[in-house]
Protein backbone atom coordinates (compact mmCIF):
# COMPACT_ATOMS: atom_id res chain seq x y z
CA UNK A 1 0.00 0.00 0.00
CA UNK A 2 1.49 3.37 -1.43
CA UNK A 3 1.68 6.00 1.43
CA UNK A 4 1.03 9.95 1.04
CA UNK A 5 2.16 12.00 3.62
CA UNK A 6 -0.22 15.11 4.14
CA UNK A 7 -0.75 17.92 5.53
CA UNK A 8 -4.10 20.09 6.39
CA UNK A 9 -4.03 23.62 6.49
CA UNK A 10 -7.36 24.70 8.24
CA UNK A 11 -8.34 22.27 10.94
CA UNK A 12 -12.28 23.62 11.38
CA UNK A 13 -15.48 22.00 10.00
CA UNK A 14 -13.55 20.15 7.14
CA UNK A 15 -10.20 20.18 7.70
CA UNK A 16 -11.64 17.28 10.60
CA UNK A 17 -13.48 15.52 8.35
CA UNK A 18 -10.51 14.79 6.27
CA UNK A 19 -9.08 14.04 9.31
CA UNK A 20 -11.48 11.34 10.60
CA UNK A 21 -11.74 9.80 7.00
CA UNK A 22 -8.01 9.45 6.97
CA UNK A 23 -8.60 7.60 10.33
CA UNK A 24 -10.62 5.24 8.62
CA UNK A 25 -9.11 4.83 5.65
CA UNK A 26 -9.42 0.93 6.56
CA UNK A 27 -12.85 0.55 5.66
CA UNK A 28 -12.04 0.88 2.16
CA UNK A 29 -11.16 -2.51 0.87
CA UNK A 30 -10.03 -2.31 -2.74
CA UNK A 31 -7.87 0.60 -2.39
CA UNK A 32 -3.78 0.61 -2.90
CA UNK A 33 -2.92 4.13 -1.24
CA UNK A 34 -3.40 5.69 1.99
CA UNK A 35 -3.53 8.68 3.21
CA UNK A 36 -1.23 9.79 6.59
CA UNK A 37 -1.57 13.20 7.86
CA UNK A 38 1.82 14.28 9.17
CA UNK A 39 1.34 17.92 9.70
CA UNK A 40 -1.39 20.31 10.92
CA UNK A 41 -1.92 24.03 10.87
CA UNK A 42 -4.51 26.49 12.09
CA UNK A 43 -4.12 30.21 12.81
CA UNK A 44 -6.02 29.38 15.53
CA UNK A 45 -3.93 27.36 17.82
CA UNK A 46 -7.06 25.99 19.53
CA UNK A 47 -7.85 24.40 16.39
CA UNK A 48 -5.11 21.29 15.73
CA UNK A 49 -5.98 19.98 19.38
CA UNK A 50 -8.67 17.23 17.78
CA UNK A 51 -5.84 16.13 15.83
CA UNK A 52 -3.55 16.49 18.94
CA UNK A 53 -6.00 14.01 20.51
CA UNK A 54 -7.09 11.60 17.68
CA UNK A 55 -4.08 11.72 15.39
CA UNK A 56 -1.00 9.67 16.55
CA UNK A 57 0.77 10.33 13.15
CA UNK A 58 0.95 14.41 13.13
CA UNK A 59 4.57 15.41 13.82
CA UNK A 60 4.24 18.53 13.20
CA UNK A 61 1.80 21.04 14.49
CA UNK A 62 2.21 25.38 13.31
CA UNK A 63 -0.29 28.29 12.97
CA UNK A 64 1.88 29.33 10.17
CA UNK A 65 1.24 27.66 6.82
CA UNK A 66 4.37 28.75 4.83
CA UNK A 67 6.25 26.71 7.83
CA UNK A 68 3.79 23.62 6.28
CA UNK A 69 4.20 23.96 3.08
CA UNK A 70 8.18 24.20 3.72
CA UNK A 71 7.93 20.67 5.35
CA UNK A 72 9.68 17.81 3.04
CA UNK A 73 7.58 15.54 4.55
CA UNK A 74 4.87 17.06 3.77
CA UNK A 75 3.55 15.16 0.00
CA UNK A 76 0.32 17.04 -0.57
CA UNK A 77 -2.45 19.07 1.36
CA UNK A 78 -5.61 19.75 1.77
CA UNK A 79 -6.25 23.59 2.26
CA UNK A 80 -10.09 23.87 3.96
CA UNK A 81 -9.73 28.01 5.03
CA UNK A 82 -12.60 30.59 4.31
CA UNK A 83 -12.59 31.57 0.73
CA UNK A 84 -10.68 34.95 0.53
CA UNK A 85 -7.81 33.17 1.58
CA UNK A 86 -7.64 30.26 -1.08
CA UNK A 87 -5.54 31.88 -4.05
CA UNK A 88 -3.02 32.85 -1.52
CA UNK A 89 -2.75 29.16 0.07
CA UNK A 90 -3.67 27.29 -2.86
CA UNK A 91 -0.67 29.48 -4.93
CA UNK A 92 1.62 29.08 -2.37
CA UNK A 93 1.10 25.32 -2.01
CA UNK A 94 1.35 24.93 -5.53
CA UNK A 95 4.50 26.80 -6.27
CA UNK A 96 6.20 24.59 -2.66
CA UNK A 97 5.39 21.38 -5.33
CA UNK A 98 2.51 19.62 -3.02
CA UNK A 99 0.19 18.14 -4.61
CA UNK A 100 -3.35 19.88 -3.64
CA UNK A 101 -6.72 19.24 -2.80
CA UNK A 102 -8.58 22.77 -2.22
CA UNK A 103 -11.84 23.34 -1.15
CA UNK A 104 -14.72 24.86 -3.44
CA UNK A 105 -15.20 27.46 -4.55
CA UNK A 106 -11.47 27.24 -5.61
CA UNK A 107 -10.72 30.94 -5.39
CA UNK A 108 -13.02 33.76 -4.08
CA UNK A 109 -13.94 35.25 -7.31
CA UNK A 110 -13.23 34.87 -10.84
CA UNK A 111 -9.54 36.54 -10.56
CA UNK A 112 -8.35 34.32 -7.77
CA UNK A 113 -9.37 31.53 -9.46
CA UNK A 114 -7.82 32.68 -12.58
CA UNK A 115 -4.60 33.17 -10.43
CA UNK A 116 -4.90 29.66 -8.78
CA UNK A 117 -5.41 28.45 -12.73
CA UNK A 118 -2.20 30.23 -13.76
CA UNK A 119 0.01 28.29 -10.93
CA UNK A 120 -1.31 25.09 -11.90
CA UNK A 121 0.19 25.98 -15.59
CA UNK A 122 3.46 26.86 -14.03
CA UNK A 123 3.33 23.53 -12.23
CA UNK A 124 2.19 20.83 -14.56
CA UNK A 125 4.32 17.80 -12.16
CA UNK A 126 1.43 18.98 -9.08
CA UNK A 127 -1.86 16.94 -8.87
CA UNK A 128 -4.81 19.57 -8.21
CA UNK A 129 -8.19 18.68 -7.74
CA UNK A 130 -11.37 20.76 -6.19
CA UNK A 131 -13.17 19.20 -3.24
CA UNK A 132 -17.09 17.95 -3.99
CA UNK A 133 -18.13 14.90 -2.81
CA UNK A 134 -21.80 15.13 -4.36
CA UNK A 135 -21.04 12.68 -7.22
CA UNK A 136 -20.40 10.00 -4.59
CA UNK A 137 -23.66 9.08 -3.37
CA UNK A 138 -25.05 6.17 -4.29
CA UNK A 139 -28.32 7.18 -5.95
CA UNK A 140 -25.51 10.02 -8.29
CA UNK A 141 -23.56 7.22 -9.23
CA UNK A 142 -26.62 5.14 -10.23
CA UNK A 143 -27.47 7.94 -12.66
CA UNK A 144 -24.37 7.97 -13.67
CA UNK A 145 -24.29 4.43 -14.93
CA UNK A 146 -27.55 5.41 -16.83
CA UNK A 147 -25.77 8.32 -18.47
CA UNK A 148 -23.09 6.11 -19.53
CA UNK A 149 -25.53 3.63 -20.95
CA UNK A 150 -27.03 6.53 -22.82
CA UNK A 151 -30.50 5.40 -21.19
CA UNK A 152 -31.85 8.87 -21.33
CA UNK A 153 -32.05 9.21 -24.80
CA UNK A 154 -32.12 13.53 -25.81
CA UNK A 155 -32.13 15.24 -22.71
CA UNK A 156 -34.81 16.64 -22.14
CA UNK A 157 -34.12 19.09 -19.08
CA UNK A 158 -31.70 18.63 -16.05
CA UNK A 159 -32.32 20.24 -12.51
CA UNK A 160 -29.38 20.05 -9.98
CA UNK A 161 -29.09 21.95 -6.61
CA UNK A 162 -28.08 22.04 -2.98
CA UNK A 163 -30.73 23.62 -0.50
CA UNK A 164 -30.04 24.37 2.75
CA UNK A 165 -32.28 25.87 5.98
CA UNK A 166 -29.20 26.65 8.07
CA UNK A 167 -29.81 30.64 7.88
CA UNK A 168 -33.37 30.39 8.31
CA UNK A 169 -33.14 31.59 11.82
CA UNK A 170 -33.06 35.51 11.48
CA UNK A 171 -31.89 35.49 15.51
CA UNK A 172 -28.40 33.30 14.33
CA UNK A 173 -25.11 34.86 14.47
CA UNK A 174 -23.80 36.23 11.96
CA UNK A 175 -20.85 33.84 10.13
CA UNK A 176 -18.19 34.06 7.52
CA UNK A 177 -20.25 33.23 5.18
CA UNK A 178 -22.57 35.88 5.28
CA UNK A 179 -19.47 38.55 4.75
CA UNK A 180 -18.49 39.74 1.41
CA UNK A 181 -14.68 40.43 2.65
CA UNK A 182 -14.25 36.40 3.45
CA UNK A 183 -17.11 34.63 1.11
CA UNK A 184 -16.97 37.00 -1.93
CA UNK A 185 -20.00 38.58 -4.01
CA UNK A 186 -21.00 34.79 -4.62
CA UNK A 187 -22.79 34.07 -1.52
CA UNK A 188 -24.67 30.58 -1.67
CA UNK A 189 -23.01 30.15 -5.12
CA UNK A 190 -19.64 30.05 -3.87
CA UNK A 191 -20.45 28.14 -0.81
CA UNK A 192 -22.90 25.75 -2.31
CA UNK A 193 -22.92 25.84 -6.39
CA UNK A 194 -19.38 23.19 -6.95
CA UNK A 195 -21.84 20.03 -5.87
CA UNK A 196 -24.43 21.50 -8.01
CA UNK A 197 -22.08 21.64 -10.97
CA UNK A 198 -20.07 18.61 -10.59
CA UNK A 199 -22.64 15.85 -12.05
CA UNK A 200 -23.65 18.37 -14.90
CA UNK A 201 -20.13 19.47 -15.76
CA UNK A 202 -18.90 15.18 -15.49
CA UNK A 203 -21.68 14.87 -17.55
CA UNK A 204 -20.07 17.07 -20.64
CA UNK A 205 -23.26 19.28 -20.30
CA UNK A 206 -22.04 22.80 -20.45
CA UNK A 207 -23.53 26.26 -19.75
CA UNK A 208 -24.14 28.43 -22.79
CA UNK A 209 -25.52 31.58 -21.13
CA UNK A 210 -27.78 31.80 -17.79
CA UNK A 211 -30.69 33.79 -16.60
CA UNK A 212 -30.20 34.28 -12.38
CA UNK A 213 -32.40 35.20 -9.78
CA UNK A 214 -30.20 36.26 -6.87
CA UNK A 215 -32.12 36.76 -3.33
CA UNK A 216 -30.81 38.26 -0.43
CA UNK A 217 -33.72 37.33 2.42
CA UNK A 218 -31.91 37.84 5.76
CA UNK A 219 -30.54 41.85 5.82
CA UNK A 220 -29.06 41.78 8.97
CA UNK A 221 -27.89 39.10 12.02
CA UNK A 222 -26.49 39.95 15.46
CA UNK A 223 -22.82 40.08 15.59
CA UNK A 224 -22.27 38.20 18.57
CA UNK A 225 -21.50 41.50 20.58
CA UNK A 226 -24.21 42.99 21.15
CA UNK A 227 -25.36 44.54 17.67
CA UNK A 228 -26.77 43.52 14.53
CA UNK A 229 -24.23 43.13 11.41
CA UNK A 230 -25.65 43.74 7.86
CA UNK A 231 -25.57 40.31 5.98
CA UNK A 232 -23.69 41.05 2.64
CA UNK A 233 -24.00 37.83 0.52
CA UNK A 234 -26.16 36.07 -1.88
CA UNK A 235 -28.94 33.99 0.65
CA UNK A 236 -30.29 32.12 -2.57
CA UNK A 237 -29.65 31.52 -6.29
CA UNK A 238 -31.46 30.37 -9.30
CA UNK A 239 -29.87 29.71 -12.37
CA UNK A 240 -31.74 29.00 -15.60
CA UNK A 241 -28.91 28.00 -18.13
CA UNK A 242 -29.06 26.83 -21.58
CA UNK A 243 -26.68 23.62 -21.70
CA UNK A 244 -25.54 22.01 -24.62
CA UNK A 245 -24.69 18.26 -24.42
CA UNK A 246 -21.84 16.85 -26.74
CA UNK A 247 -23.85 16.65 -29.22
CA UNK A 248 -24.87 20.01 -28.84
CA UNK A 249 -28.05 19.13 -28.43
CA UNK A 250 -29.69 22.18 -26.02
CA UNK A 251 -31.66 21.83 -23.08
CA UNK A 252 -32.63 23.88 -19.89
CA UNK A 253 -30.21 23.41 -16.81
CA UNK A 254 -31.24 24.82 -13.36
CA UNK A 255 -29.25 24.82 -10.85
CA UNK A 256 -30.46 26.24 -7.57
CA UNK A 257 -28.13 27.21 -4.30
CA UNK A 258 -30.04 27.89 -1.45
CA UNK A 259 -29.12 29.02 1.99
CA UNK A 260 -32.43 29.91 3.47
CA UNK A 261 -34.97 26.53 2.18
CA UNK A 262 -37.54 26.20 4.29
CA UNK A 263 -37.71 22.67 5.40
CA UNK A 264 -34.17 21.31 3.85
CA UNK A 265 -30.99 20.99 6.45
CA UNK A 266 -29.36 19.73 3.60
CA UNK A 267 -30.81 18.32 0.52
CA UNK A 268 -28.55 17.50 -2.31
CA UNK A 269 -30.97 16.69 -5.44
CA UNK A 270 -30.25 15.58 -8.83
CA UNK A 271 -33.35 15.21 -11.68
CA UNK A 272 -32.45 14.07 -15.17
CA UNK A 273 -35.28 14.01 -17.75
CA UNK A 274 -34.80 12.40 -21.09
CA UNK A 275 -36.72 11.11 -24.07
CA UNK A 276 -35.80 7.63 -23.00
CA UNK A 277 -35.52 7.56 -19.60
CA UNK A 278 -35.51 9.92 -16.51
CA UNK A 279 -34.07 9.48 -12.88
CA UNK A 280 -34.61 11.72 -9.95
CA UNK A 281 -32.95 11.55 -6.30
CA UNK A 282 -32.36 14.24 -3.10
CA UNK A 283 -30.43 13.21 -0.44
CA UNK A 284 -33.86 13.97 2.14
CA UNK A 285 -34.46 10.17 1.00
CA UNK A 286 -30.75 9.19 0.45
CA UNK A 287 -30.94 5.42 -0.04
CA UNK A 288 -33.84 5.89 -2.63
CA UNK A 289 -33.32 6.26 -6.43
CA UNK A 290 -36.59 6.51 -9.21
CA UNK A 291 -36.07 5.79 -12.45
CA UNK A 292 -38.38 5.91 -15.35
CA UNK A 293 -37.56 3.90 -18.52
CA UNK A 294 -40.23 5.22 -21.37
CA UNK A 295 -40.96 2.49 -24.48
CA UNK A 296 -42.53 5.19 -27.11
CA UNK A 297 -46.31 4.77 -26.48
CA UNK A 298 -45.95 2.94 -23.39
CA UNK A 299 -46.85 4.09 -19.58
CA UNK A 300 -44.32 6.02 -17.74
CA UNK A 301 -44.08 4.44 -14.57
CA UNK A 302 -41.84 5.41 -12.42
CA UNK A 303 -39.29 2.70 -10.33
CA UNK A 304 -38.33 3.34 -6.80
CA UNK A 305 -35.24 1.27 -6.01
CA UNK A 306 -32.97 1.41 -2.53
CA UNK A 307 -29.42 2.02 -3.13
CA UNK A 308 -27.60 0.70 -0.17
CA UNK A 309 -23.87 0.74 -0.49
CA UNK A 310 -23.31 0.52 -3.88
CA UNK A 311 -19.98 3.27 -3.89
CA UNK A 312 -17.30 3.39 -6.71
CA UNK A 313 -14.60 2.19 -4.00
CA UNK A 314 -15.41 -0.93 -1.89
CA UNK A 315 -16.05 -0.81 1.49
CA UNK A 316 -16.44 -2.90 4.63
CA UNK A 317 -20.27 -2.12 5.08
CA UNK A 318 -22.86 -4.54 3.19
CA UNK A 319 -24.18 -3.65 0.37
CA UNK A 320 -27.87 -2.96 1.96
CA UNK A 321 -26.67 -0.50 4.10
CA UNK A 322 -27.59 2.96 3.73
CA UNK A 323 -24.70 5.97 3.07
CA UNK A 324 -24.71 9.29 4.75
CA UNK A 325 -22.35 12.05 4.10
CA UNK A 326 -19.30 11.18 5.94
CA UNK A 327 -19.48 7.86 3.43
CA UNK A 328 -19.48 10.40 0.58
CA UNK A 329 -16.37 12.09 1.80
CA UNK A 330 -14.43 9.12 2.44
CA UNK A 331 -14.86 8.12 -1.79
CA UNK A 332 -14.08 11.72 -2.76
CA UNK A 333 -10.74 11.32 -0.32
CA UNK A 334 -10.63 7.72 -2.20
CA UNK A 335 -11.20 8.85 -5.83
CA UNK A 336 -8.37 11.94 -5.19
CA UNK A 337 -5.51 9.29 -4.16
CA UNK A 338 -6.27 6.91 -6.75
CA UNK A 339 -6.59 9.45 -9.50
CA UNK A 340 -3.18 11.26 -7.52
CA UNK A 341 -1.65 7.53 -7.49
CA UNK A 342 -2.45 6.26 -10.97
CA UNK A 343 -3.04 9.11 -13.24
CA UNK A 344 -6.22 8.54 -13.87
CA UNK A 345 -9.83 8.21 -11.95
CA UNK A 346 -11.30 4.70 -11.72
CA UNK A 347 -14.36 5.68 -13.67
CA UNK A 348 -15.28 9.13 -15.05
CA UNK A 349 -18.05 9.71 -12.10
CA UNK A 350 -15.66 8.94 -9.82
CA UNK A 351 -13.26 11.58 -9.93
CA UNK A 352 -12.68 14.72 -8.04
CA UNK A 353 -13.87 17.83 -10.05
CA UNK A 354 -10.47 19.19 -11.87
CA UNK A 355 -9.67 22.36 -11.75
CA UNK A 356 -10.84 23.00 -15.08
CA UNK A 357 -14.58 22.10 -14.30
CA UNK A 358 -13.95 24.69 -10.94
CA UNK A 359 -13.21 27.29 -13.40
CA UNK A 360 -16.42 27.03 -15.42
CA UNK A 361 -18.15 27.43 -12.24
CA UNK A 362 -16.25 30.60 -11.80
CA UNK A 363 -17.27 31.80 -15.05
CA UNK A 364 -20.85 30.95 -14.20
CA UNK A 365 -21.19 32.24 -11.09
CA UNK A 366 -19.74 35.55 -12.44
CA UNK A 367 -22.50 35.61 -15.65
CA UNK A 368 -24.81 35.10 -12.96
CA UNK A 369 -23.90 37.77 -10.87
CA UNK A 370 -24.03 40.00 -13.91
CA UNK A 371 -27.55 38.51 -14.58
CA UNK A 372 -28.36 39.62 -11.70
CA UNK A 373 -27.51 43.09 -12.11
CA UNK A 374 -28.65 43.81 -15.66
CA UNK A 375 -31.60 41.76 -15.21
CA UNK A 376 -30.90 40.22 -18.77
CA UNK A 377 -29.93 36.73 -20.11
CA UNK A 378 -25.28 36.41 -19.75
CA UNK A 379 -23.32 34.39 -21.96
CA UNK A 380 -21.05 32.21 -19.66
N1 LIG B 1 -16.96 20.01 0.72
C1 LIG B 1 -17.89 20.37 1.59
O1 LIG B 1 -18.90 19.71 1.75
C2 LIG B 1 -17.68 21.61 2.40
C3 LIG B 1 -18.49 21.85 3.52
C4 LIG B 1 -18.24 23.01 4.28
C5 LIG B 1 -17.24 23.89 3.89
N2 LIG B 1 -16.49 23.63 2.79
C6 LIG B 1 -15.39 24.54 2.37
O2 LIG B 1 -14.28 24.33 3.23
C7 LIG B 1 -13.58 25.55 3.43
C8 LIG B 1 -13.50 25.81 4.93
O3 LIG B 1 -14.80 25.80 5.44
P1 LIG B 1 -15.13 25.25 6.89
O4 LIG B 1 -16.61 25.13 6.96
O5 LIG B 1 -14.27 24.09 7.21
O6 LIG B 1 -14.70 26.53 7.73
P2 LIG B 1 -14.27 26.61 9.27
O7 LIG B 1 -14.48 28.05 9.63
O8 LIG B 1 -14.93 25.54 10.08
O9 LIG B 1 -12.70 26.28 9.22
C9 LIG B 1 -11.77 27.13 8.60
C10 LIG B 1 -10.51 27.10 9.43
O10 LIG B 1 -9.50 27.83 8.74
C11 LIG B 1 -8.70 28.45 9.74
N3 LIG B 1 -7.92 29.52 9.16
C12 LIG B 1 -8.30 30.78 8.85
N4 LIG B 1 -7.26 31.48 8.36
C13 LIG B 1 -6.19 30.63 8.34
C14 LIG B 1 -4.84 30.78 7.94
N5 LIG B 1 -4.35 31.92 7.45
N6 LIG B 1 -4.02 29.70 8.07
C15 LIG B 1 -4.49 28.54 8.58
N7 LIG B 1 -5.76 28.36 8.98
C16 LIG B 1 -6.61 29.40 8.85
C17 LIG B 1 -9.73 28.93 10.76
O11 LIG B 1 -9.13 29.22 12.01
C18 LIG B 1 -10.67 27.74 10.81
O12 LIG B 1 -10.34 26.81 11.81
C19 LIG B 1 -14.32 26.62 2.63
O13 LIG B 1 -13.72 26.76 1.38
C20 LIG B 1 -15.71 26.04 2.46
O14 LIG B 1 -16.37 26.48 1.29
C21 LIG B 1 -16.68 22.49 2.06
Amino acid sequence: MKTVRFGIIGCGLMGREFGSAALRWCHLTDVDVKPEIVAVCDANPAMTAWFKANCPTVRQETSDYRALLANADVDAVYVAVPHNLHAEVYCAAIAAGKHLMGEKPFGIDLAANERIMAAIRQHPEVFVRCSSESIFFPAVQRIAQLFEADAFGRIIQVESGFLHCSDMDPGKPINWKRMMRLNGEYGSMGDLGMHACHFPFRAGWRPANVRAVLSKIVAQRPDGKGGMAPCETWDNATLLCSAADSGGQEFPLTIKTFRIAPGHKNSWYLEVYGTRGSARWSSKQINTVEIMQYQPGGEQPWQVLDMGHEMAFKTLTGVNFEAGFSDSILQMWAAFLHELAHGAPKRRFAGCVTPEEAALSHRLFTAALASQKEARTVEV
